[in-house]
C-alpha cells in the first residue's frame, strides 16, 4: 500500500472520531469519552499530515528544512496550546475560545493567499474559475472569523468596552459589505488572476472590506450577546476551514470545516430559540441594551423571609427542585449549594435542579458549575424533564436566576421576553428567590414573580444565604 491510500484511510478513521466525539460531548455522560475521541483523532490526523508531507517532500532540494520547519510548527503549536490550557480559568474559557477562532480565520487567509500566489493547476476555464471563487471565498470567511474573534476576545476579557458599538447605519454596513464583497468577487473570478497586479491589489481589498466587516459586525454587539456570536464565530472558523481544505485538496480538512460549520451554526440557533429572538436580531444587537428597567405597572408588595425559615421550609419538604442562574455563577454558590444538596438529600428529601437553556451567560454554564462542585448528574434536569413537574413540588429555590423564571415571558404578549420557554417555578408550592436586591436580570424586565402569593424573597449574595441555610440545617 502507498503512502497516499494510508493517509486517506486516516483520515477517514480520524473524521469518524469526530464525529463520536460530537456525539459524545453531546451528554454530560458521555463528555470525557467524547474528549478522548477528539484528541485520538486529532492525533492521527496530525500523524497522517506529517507522514504524507514527508513522502510527498522526496522531490524537493530543501527537504530536511521543510520537514525541520513543520515539526518545529507543531511542537511550537502543541507547546503553546498545552500550557494556555491547563493556566486558563473555566470563567475565562469563552475568551480562549474566541482566541482559537482567530488562529483558524488567520491560518485560513494564509491558505487563500497561497491559493491566489501559486494558481490553479487546472486547465479548464471553468475549474480555474472555481479555484479562484474558492480563494475569495475562502479569505472573507477567514478574515471576519479573524478580526472577529479578536473583538470577542477582547470584549469577554474586558480589554474592551463591552457596550455596542453604535456607528450610524450599521446595519447598511454589515450588507453593505457583503454585497459589495459579492461584487469584488464576481470580478476577481472573471480576472485572469495568475501573476496579475490588479489581481494582487483587489484581492487585498477584499481581505481588508473583510477585516474590517468583521470588526464591526463584533463591534456592534454587546457583551451580553457574546456566546451567541462566540458560537458563530465557531461556526465561521469551521466554514473558513472547509474552503481552506478545497484549496488545499485536504478531505479531512472539508469533513472537519463542516462539522465544526454546521455544529457552530446549531448550537447559535438552539441559542437563539431558547431566548425567543432570532439569529438575525443577535447579530443587529439591541436586545438587552434599551430595554426598559422596569416597568410602571403596580405588582403589589413582596414578601421578605430569613435563611432559618427556608431552613425550616425546606425540613418538611419532600420535593425540592433548585434552579440556577447567573447570580449563582456571580457569587460562585455551586459549592454550598451541592452541600445544602447533600444535607437535604441524606433527610431522604427529593433534591432536583432544573436547569434553563440559557441560564447564565454561557451554553451549558450551570451544568459546569454544579458538575465543578460535584452535584450528581442524574438529578441535573433540562427545562423540558422538569417543567411538568412544579405542580407537584413542595419548594423550588430559585437562586440568582431572574429572566429564566419570568411568568410574564408565557403570560404577558407585551413583555419584551414573551414567547421565550420559561421554567415555570410559580407553580410549585413555595418559590424562594434568592437575590440582593428588587433589580432586573439580563433583559432588564420586571419579574411578577417576586409578586405572586407563593413567593418569598431571600436578599443577600446568594453565597452567603446559601451558607446560612446550610449552618441552620445543622
Ligand atoms: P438573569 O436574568 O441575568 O438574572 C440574574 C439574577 O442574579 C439577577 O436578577 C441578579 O439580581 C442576581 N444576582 C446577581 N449576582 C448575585 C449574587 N451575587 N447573589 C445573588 N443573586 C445575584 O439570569 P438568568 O435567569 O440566568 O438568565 C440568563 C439571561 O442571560 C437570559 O436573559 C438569557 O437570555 C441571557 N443570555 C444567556 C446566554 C446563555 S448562552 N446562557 C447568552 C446570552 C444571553 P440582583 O442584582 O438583584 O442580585
Amino acid at each position: 500500500m502507498d503512502i497516499d491510500s494510508i493517509t486517506g484511510a486516516a483520515y477517514i478513521v480520524a473524521a469518524l472520531l469526530f464525529i463520536l466525539s460530537l456525539a459524545g460531548l453531546s451528554k454530560h455522560e458521555t463528555a470525557k469519552s467524547g474528549l478522548t475521541f477528539g484528541i485520538v483523532g486529532m492525533a492521527v490526523a496530525l500523524v497522517a499530515t506529517i507522514v504524507g508531507v514527508i513522502d510527498v517532500s522526496e522531490f524537493l532540494d530543501n527537504r530536511a528544512l521543510v520537514i525541520i520547519l513543520m515539526l518545529a510548527a507543531v511542537g511550537v503549536g502543541g507547546a503553546i496550546g498545552l500550557w494556555r490550557a491547563k493556566i486558563v480559568e473555566m470563567t475565562g474559557m469563552p475568551e480562549l475560545i474566541a482566541m482559537l477562532h482567530s488562529f483558524v480565520g488567520l491560518a485560513a487567509v494564509a491558505i487563500g493567499w497561497n491559493g491566489h500566489v501559486l494558481g490553479s493547476h487546472e486547465s479548464m476555464d471553468s475549474l480555474v474559475n472555481i479555484h479562484e471563487a474558492e480563494v475569495a471565498i475562502g479569505i472573507f470567511i477567514g478574515a471576519v472569523t479573524f478580526t472577529g474573534s479578536i473583538v470577542a476576545n477582547l470584549k469577554l476579557s474586558a480589554r474592551m468596552n463591552s457596550a455596542p458599538l453604535m456607528l450610524p447605519g450599521k446595519n447598511f454596513i454589515n450588507v453593505g459589505s457583503l454585497v459589495l464583497f459579492a461584487i469584488l468577487t464576481g470580478v476577481y473570478v472573471s480576472m485572469d488572476t495568475y501573476d496579475n497586479t490588479s489581481a494582487d491589489i483587489l484581492l487585498g481589498v477584499i481581505t481588508l472590506l473583510a477585516l474590517a466587516l468583521g470588526w464591526h459586525l463584533v463591534a456592534s454587539i454587546g457583551g451580553g450577546d457574546m456566546p451567541v456570536v462566540v458560537s458563530m464565530l465557531n461556526s465561521y472558523s469551521g466554514w473558513a476551514a472547509a474552503a481552506s481544505g478545497f484549496l488545499l485538496n485536504n478531505d479531512l480538512l472539508i469533513v472537519t470545516g463542516a462539522l465544526v460549520g454546521s455544529s457552530g451554526a446549531y448550537l447559535s440557533y438552539i441559542m437563539c430559540k431558547a431566548m425567543n429572538r432570532s439569529f438575525i436580531s443577535v447579530i443587529a444587537g439591541g436586545f438587552g441594551i434599551a430595554a426598559p428597567a422596569g416597568d410602571d405597572k403596580d405588582y403589589g408588595e413582596h414578601r421578605e423571609i430569613q435563611a432559618d425559615a427556608v431552613a425550616e421550609l425546606l425540613s418538611n419538604a419532600s420535593s425540592v427542585v433548585i434552579t440556577p442562574g447567573y447570580g449563582m455563577a456571580v457569587a460562585q454558590a455551586q459549592y454550598p449549594v451541592a452541600d445544602l444538596t447533600a444535607k437535604l438529600r441524606a433527610k431522604g428529601i427529593d433534591v432536583r435542579f432544573g436547569i434553563h437553556p440559557v441560564a447564565g451567560r454561557l451554553p451549558g454554564h450551570m451544568n459546569v458549575l454544579l458538575a465543578e462542585a460535584k452535584v450528581p448528574y442524574d438529578i441535573v434536569l433540562e427545562m423540558d424533564e422538569i417543567n411538568d413537574d412544579f405542580p407537584e413540588t413542595d419548594v423550588v429555590l430559585v437562586i440568582g436566576a431572574n429572566d429564566t423564571v419570568n411568568p410574564a415571558a408565557s403570560e404577558d404578549p407585551t413583555s419584551p421576553i414573551a414567547g421565550m420557554p420559561v421554567l415555570e417555578v410559580w407553580n410549585a408550592k413555595d418559590v424562594i428567590v434568592f437575590k440582593r436586591s428588587m433589580a432586573a436580570g439580563y433583559a432588564g424586565v420586571q419579574n411578577p414573580l417576586f409578586f405572586r402569593e407563593n413567593s418569598q424573597m431571600l436578599f443577600g449574595d446568594a453565597k452567603d444565604r446559601v451558607e446560612d441555610i446550610v449552618r441552620a440545617l445543622g
